[in-house]
């Protein structure tokens, strides 16, 4: 029987919630979107929330509303999914990559300062794997230099950092919604600010320029379709009802991961960081140095053929050949990227793993380790 990677976790009451909507005249931009944002503010604690249909959509228009385009630098992450770098380049900005730290695998803020030139206009930091540790350092950089900051917290729904949740660091911030995430709604992204003119320009531009409070075919500027249906939101909003259950659900899912892998002394098994109270997002664990990129892939080939789904969570980004290309990145530009990309190992995560799968995953991963 095959273990997946990830699964969406979807009841009876999110069911309904869609159904609801659909016996409704209101599909799009209606109540329920409405309720949806108003209720993801709240959670996360700011001003506004604004759906958009997925969290690309969300990271590219806050570029576009923080006026970051042609001519200005933007430092991010390499180690991330490849849409933190590419919502930048879709603004016609450049993204300028800066390592990360090896224990947060989050951007290390210590070499932030000396890639900052007259150009650059904001960072673009990632809770990679939903964890915001080391976020606190920059974003007292970020504000020591007058950068903006766009939070991609895609990862990160549910998780905090000495108290402040994720989605409340950037003066805009990101989730994204796909079926792997904490939450989902399909498809699907929320951008969350505490300015009301920015709240105000992403109502806008996703939905094709529309000027505020004026008529259907009155437009203001060159805007997208970009918009949540109200079927998504109902899916959304009844997900975020039980976000803390969801919570409770991962994390006892970790912890039968680590107590399955507490003497394996082949990995590096993650663990919450100080301070982090974490709403997992996915299990990553970590071949030790030791062993190299061909042994990684040997294990991860070796895993699939059992029917137990693993995945490389992330190729660095700038050596994806496009990028790398643009750039003119090559190997060893940021040599922990790199060495903890080659050594990933993203085990199958989901609300409702059972203990038992766990224990399959670990048995099969430790048999495997003894191959490569
Ligand atoms: C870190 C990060 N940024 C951006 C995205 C993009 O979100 P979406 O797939 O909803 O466009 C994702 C997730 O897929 C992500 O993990």
């Amino acid at each position: 029987m095959e273990i997946f990677l990830s699964r969406p976790d979807i009841t009876e009451e999110e069911v309904k919630a869609v159904c609801s909507v659909l016996r409704s005249p209101n599909l799009s931009l209606g109540p329920v979107l409405k309720e949806f944002e108003k209720s993801f503010a709240e959670y996360i604690g700011r001003k506004h929330a604004v759906a958009v249909n997925s969290g690309t959509s969300g990271l590219f228009l806050c570029m576009l509303a923080l006026g970051i385009g042609p001519g200005d630098e933007v430092i991010t992450t390499p180690f991330t999914f490849i849409a933190s770098t590419t919502a930048i380049m879709m603004a016609g900005a450049k993204p300028v990559f800066v390592d990360i730290d090896p224990v947060t695998l989050n951007i290390d803020p210590a070499k932030i300062e000396e890639k900052i030139t007259g150009k650059t206009k904001a960072v673009l930091p990632v809770e990679i794997f939903g964890s915001p540790a080391g976020f606190d350092n920059i974003m007292r950089i970020a504000k020591e230099h007058n950068l903006l900051v766009i939070e991609d917290c895609c990862e990160a729904l549910g998780s905090s950092l000495n108290g402040r949740k994720a989605g409340n660091f950037g003066d805009m911030s990101v989730f994204g919604f796909y079926p792997n995430k904490q939450i989902t709604t399909g498809e699907g992204g929320m951008i969350l600010t505490d300015e009301d003119n920015l709240a105000d320009i992403c109502i806008s531009l996703r939905n094709q320029g529309r000027a505020k409070n004026a008529g259907w075919l009155a437009h203001e500027r060159l805007g997208f379709n970009y918009r949540l249906s109200d079927i998504n939101c109902a899916l959304g909003l009844a997900q975020l009802k039980r976000i803390n259950q969801i919570k409770a659900k991962r994390k006892q899912v970790a912890k039968w991961y680590q107590q399955a892998l507490t003497d394996e002394h082949r990995l590096i098994v993650p663990e919450e960081s100080e301070n982090c109270d974490l709403n997992w997002f996915v299990f990553v664990v970590r071949l030790k140095e030791n062993f190299n990129f061909k042994q990684r892939n040997s294990l991860l080939e070796q895993m699939n053929a059992r029917g137990i789904q693993v995945s490389n969570y992330f190729p660095p980004v700038h050596l994806q050949p496009f990028i790398a290309e643009k750039y003119g990145c090559k190997k060893g530009d940021f040599p922990v990227t790199e060495a903890v990309s080659e050594r990933t190992i993203a085990l199958p995560f989901h609300n409702n793993l059972t203990e038992d799968q766990v224990n399959t995953v670990c048995r099969a991963l430790k048999d495997c380790l003894n191959k490569i």
